[in-house]
């Protein structure tokens, strides 16, 4: 793609001129925009750049080794992988209202993030896959003037506090030029096509209290439906699809036992940017094999419901 390869090389030299010889730390976050902000500035200032993994135990099923092979072996940039799970689910505990999981994971991510940078020496500069939607967004939210509709997670406070400036590549761009952007770097395929992926992660797809019994029932039923959804060949068709943990168990029956199990609810969405979306017009039969698959493989569940509310009124993630 003759424009991102312009855009490339333009983006190494303005990176290459505003960091100098100055350091750079990278919070990566598993999704696409954290991972090409990351191996565009490593391509312009190679090991200047340090990256930081941050796993608050809310990630899907087997995202952190993705990440660490990803960047270690594939890319071969310095990454710090920090197991901060026990810390985040500690704190976590007995919290059910999702401003307060938001806020709480925010706070956890930046002191944790703190201590790592200073475990590196510090730097001058902290990097972010902030686009442009997010640019609008945090300008004027969806629901209008001054209504904050969900805080969303990222390190702001922290550039102030440690004394460095914002390095923000990707500030122009939409999702889909990311994507053709990630391509033009050499990121895998698999990686590049990723759905989104929100900063507080699975916390936000579990109504109510989280506890690992729960995280762990909400990754297989998660990695499961995508599975379905990839067999289908529709991955590529949606924009974000998952599944959410509902804190309500239901009677069921299998075999010649009644089971009292939780309900997943299936989402899936088609948009542009994020700030408006449809709900994905899956057929019926699709549905049904999904829901078979998901409480046949998924122990801890027994009914399985899908989502048909759009953004508004609806949002996507439900929390
Ligand atoms: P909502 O749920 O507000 O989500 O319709 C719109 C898009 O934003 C993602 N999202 C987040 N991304 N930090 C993020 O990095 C957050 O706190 C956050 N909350 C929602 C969501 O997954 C969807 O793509």
């Amino acid at each position: 793609d003759w424009t991102m390869r312009a855009f490339r090389e333009e983006e190494i030299a303005k990176i290459r001129q505003q960091v100098g010889k100055g350091k750079v730390i990278c919070g990566l976050s598993g999704g696409v925009d954290s991972a090409v902000a990351a191996v565009l500035i490593h391509e312009a200032i190679g090991d200047q750049l340090t990256c930081v993994f941050v796993d608050h135990g809310l990630l899907r099923l087997d995202e952190a080794k993705t990440v660490v092979d990803l960047f270690r072996h594939h890319y071969n940039i310095p990454l710090v992988h920090v197991d901060a799970s026990k810390q985040f689910l500690g704190e976590l505990e007995g919290v059910t209202d999702p401003e307060t999981k938001r806020k709480t994971i925010g706070r956890l991510f930046i002191e944790v993030f703190e201590q790592e940078a200073k475990k590196i020496g510090g730097a001058d500069f902290l990097a972010q896959g902030t686009l442009y939607p997010d640019v609008i967004e945090s300008v004027s939210f969806t629901g209008g003037p001054s209504v904050t509709i969900k805080s969303h997670h990222n390190v702001g406070g922290l550039p102030e506090r440690m004394n460095m400036k914002l390095v923000e590549p990707l500030r122009e761009l939409f999702k889909d030029e990311v994507r053709k952007l990630g391509r033009e770097l050499g990121l895998p395929e698999i990686f590049v096509g990723r759905h989104p992926f929100p900063g507080p992660g699975l916390a936000i797809r579990c109504p109510g209290e989280i506890t690992k019994d729960k995280l762990d029932i909400l990754r297989k039923a998660d990695a499961v439906y995508i599975d379905q959804i990839r067999k289908h060949g529709l991955y590529d068709e949606i924009w974000q699809a998952f599944a959410v943990l509902l804190p309500v168990k239901t009677v069921g029956v299998m075999g010649d036992g009644r089971t009292y199990d939780y309900v997943v609810g299936l989402r899936a969405v088609t948009s542009t940017d994020g700030m408006t979306a449809d709900f994905y017009p899956f057929d019926m039969k699709f549905l049904g094999e999904t829901a078979t698959r998901i409480i046949n493989e998924v122990k801890g569940v027994n009914r399985v419901v899908y989502d048909v509310t759009s953004k508004p009124p609806g949002t996507i993630e439900w929390e």
